[in-house]
């Protein structure tokens, strides 16, 4: 690893589980005295409850309990630790569930009802009814922009001049542009199973990217210490961010079962997901852009307003992107929230920079039509050879060879670049291109390996797996390490006992975990060394001059199987490089000139990730960044009455996930080149920049094809027409 050698392409370890139904996932755990928990949520969006009446519902039948802010258990981590930010600009207030009667958003839980069956408390919760007195609420952020305030993290930014730059450019442009909110919509509902034994020890069974960051939120909430709490997620349907909190209403049903002293399980609604874990939050920019008529960029000022709950803040990098991505003398970003009656929004698969990337990547391609060149050849010209923001040069970026490889992949030269000049048949014809990049991360993993007497190697770390294939790739990093047939290694995760590690988040899992199990696998190469032994023919043999066997080692050490234990971070080195995964993004679409419909007819995707680990999970990792992108640039798009501050699209059928009939043939391309600084095996991330900035190629593929520039997304057909 770490060198030019390509590792082969693996099918997923856990691939058969998976589609025989053997993988199980948290709501599929069978207790014995299991009891099920339907929340009740608000139907006003702020104001108080003045009544609550749950008589029915306690007496219907196989109810156990019906929690509400009259009776509801003491979580006693949230009295010093309330679901309040502080550093909230507008100070914000403090969100309780079921703490008080007070409503801060539509679709907050006002009660829990806890039965024998799931049937019986659908029914217990339909019996519950509440009256309350409703005061006036704001969820439309564009009526409220006037409360925008600059968050404690993400500060302005300037580089050269002031924002006036780039107005004094020959060639200038300036637009706005609106990202509507998104909703993580991952197949399997979020929740969790409790199982206490007395008072303080805890299990739980959960839907979470991080099990030791469950843990974590469990131990403060009901203040034991994490050693007396199992969290276990081995298998994760699918989380896009949603999964990086353990929310309050999961909370809430741990509490509930420690007093019922029974499992509880709490499954929620997809109608539930769109207000309780987190949203991609609607954001509106605006970019301005001067260049020259050579097309040299002379100044970028972009400015995000995004939406976040009034008792919560919540930050991403909506601007990130455009401070370093070009070199370009003048360059100035700002950022606001605005708080609303809104259920906190949270990272949403590339977040921030997604958001960002579709306004930026739009405006460099309007700009390149301005000054009358190649969208690929604008952004070759005002190409950053260093990091123009941190002042570094960049660990590795191998964009150029990109821009060139997706570009002839999809025959980008032989287009027509005129706006409206392709066809085919009665469809208007359209190729667009962009850019994405997001921070290749590495954070501090532990990995423990256990080698048997049998040659198989077990390892271990507290990671998840929300879809990518983790797995697979660290029994891949192993494989590679020690020479081990793949089927005699199996990596061990989701169980938050196991030697610690971070969430699944920013793009970091390989990188972090993948480290530990190199360096755990090549500590025990030392290890072996020690012992007269090596890793040679996928076996383990004494080395020359030695004769004792594995088997006969181990007795003699009086020992069942060696054993290494490595923590494993970034060293200093990465502080002097600019570390970032690129990736690069082609798409070719259709629209009907009468109907407005766009279709995706082609992508290419090419990633500049570094060495790719597990190039199969790798492919299917951009191809479901693009599926995601799809869905952003066309169809998802979570809509809120303001009259009455709630969703009223809040399902699948009225938001539409990408399905197989949306998506086209999508081609990956890798560069497949080790990065020299970012870890041991050379590979950058990959999860986020699958997404970033595809639904900007979409819209120019759309300009492209119509002449028509839409800056709203998701680009439906009213909008095209
Ligand atoms: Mo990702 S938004 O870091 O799950």
């Amino acid at each position: 690893m770490g060198t030019d050698k390509k590792s082969e392409p693996l099918n997923r370890v856990d691939g058969r589980a998976k589609v025989t139904g053997k993988a199980k996932y948290f709501a599929e755990f069978e207790v014995p005295g299991l009891t099920y928990c339907v929340m009740v949520t608000s139907t006003i969006t702020r104001g108080t409850i003045t009544t609550i009446d749950t008589k029915n519902a306690e007496r219907a039948p196989g109810v156990l309990a019906v929690y509400t802010h009259l009776n509801m258990p003491a979580v006693p981590g949230w009295a010093d630790q309330p679901n309040s930010n502080a550093k909230l600009p507008s100070g914000g207030e403090k969100y309780r569930m079921l703490g008080s009667n007070k409503i801060l958003f539509n679709g907050q839980p006002i009660a829990l009802v806890v039965a024998n069956t799931l049937e019986r408390a659908q029914y217990g919760a339909s019996l519950v009814t509440a009256t309350y007195n409703k005061t006036e609420h704001q969820t439309d952020l564009l009526k409220n922009t006037q409360k925008a305030a600059m968050p404690g993290r993400f500060g302005d930014y300037t580089r050269g001049e002031q924002k006036e730059a780039y107005k004094t450019a020959p060639v200038t442009i300036s637009a706005d542009y609106t990202i509507p909110v998104e909703v993580h919509n991952p197949m399997e509902l979020a929740g969790i199973l409790a199982i206490w034994e007395g008072e303080d020890q805890l299990k739980v069974y959960a839907k979470t990217q991080g099990v030791k960051a469950t843990q974590r939120t469990l131990a403060g909430a009901f203040k034991i210490p994490e050693k007396n709490i199992q969290v276990y997620s081995e298998f994760v349907g699918g989380g896009f961010g949603m999964g990086l909190r353990t929310w309050p209403q999961e909370v809430a049903v741990v509490a509930a079962a420690r007093q019922l002293k029974k499992p509880v399980k709490l499954v929620m609604t997809r109608q539930q997901m769109f207000s309780l874990v987190g949203h991609r939050p609607y954001t509106i920019q605006h970019i301005s852009m001067g260049a020259d008529k050579d097309g040299q960029l002379q100044g970028i000022y972009h400015e995000a307003t995004a939406e976040t709950a009034n008792y919560d803040d919540f930050t991403e990098g909506t601007v990130a992107m455009t401070r370093f991505m070009y070199g370009c003398p003048n360059v100035t970003t700002k950022y606001r929230i605005v708080p609303l009656d809104r259920g906190v929004p949270i990272w949403m698969r590339g977040p921030g920079e997604a958001t960002g990337a579709f306004a930026l990547e739009s405006a460099i391609d309007e700009m390149a039509y301005k000054v009358n060149m190649d969208p690929l050849d604008f952004r070759v010209k005002n190409f950053a050879a260093t990091d123009p923001e941190k002042n570094k040069p960049f660990s590795s970026n191998n964009l150029k060879e990109a821009y060139q490889l997706g570009s002839e992949q999809i025959g980008w030269h032989k287009r027509n670049r005129e706006p409206r000049s392709m066809k085919d048949g009665e469809w208007l014809v359209g190729y667009g291109m962009s850019t994405g990049v997001f921070g290749a991360h590495r954070g501090e993993s532990t990995c423990r390996a256990q080698l048997n007497a049998d040659g198989t190697l077990i390892l271990q770390s507290a990671t998840s797996d929300i879809g990518p294939g983790t797995s697979t790739a660290m029994v891949q990093i192993a494989h590679e390490v020690t020479g081990l047939p793949i089927k005699k290694i199996r990596f061990e995760l989701g169980d938050a006992s196991l030697p610690p590690s971070g969430s699944q988040g920013g793009s970091a899992t390989v990188s972090s975990v993948g480290s530990a199990v190199f360096d755990t696998c090549t500590a025990l190469k030392a290890l072996l060394t020690e012992a007269g032994l090596a890793f040679e023919d996928g076996t383990v043999k004494p080395v020359a001059g030695k004769t004792a066997t594995m088997q006969e080692v181990l007795t003699a050490q009086q020992k069942t199987f060696f054993e290494v234990t490595k923590s494993s971070k970034g060293g200093a080195e990465q502080d002097k490089y600019s570390m970032y995964s690129f990736s690069i993004h082609f798409a070719e679409v259709r629209v009907h000139p009468h109907t407005g419909v766009v279709r995706v007819k082609r992508v290419v995707t090419v990633a500049d990730s570094g060495r790719i680990v597990s190039p199969k999970t790798a492919a299917s990792q951009m191809i479901g960044g693009v599926t995601g992108g799809i869905g952003m640039a066309l169809t998802e798009e979570a809509v809120i009455d303001h009259r009455y501050g709630r969703f009223v699209n809040n399902n699948l059928g009225d938001y539409h996930v990408p399905v197989s009939a949306d998506v086209p043939h999508i081609e990956t391309i890798f560069i497949d080149k080790p990065d020299p600084y970012s870890n041991p095996m050379g590979s950058k991330g990959m999860g986020e920049i699958a997404l970033i900035g595809f639904s900007a190629a979409v819209a120019n593929a759309v300009y492209h094809a119509t002449g028509k520039r839409i800056r709203e997304l998701p680009i439906t057909p009213d909008k095209i027409l």
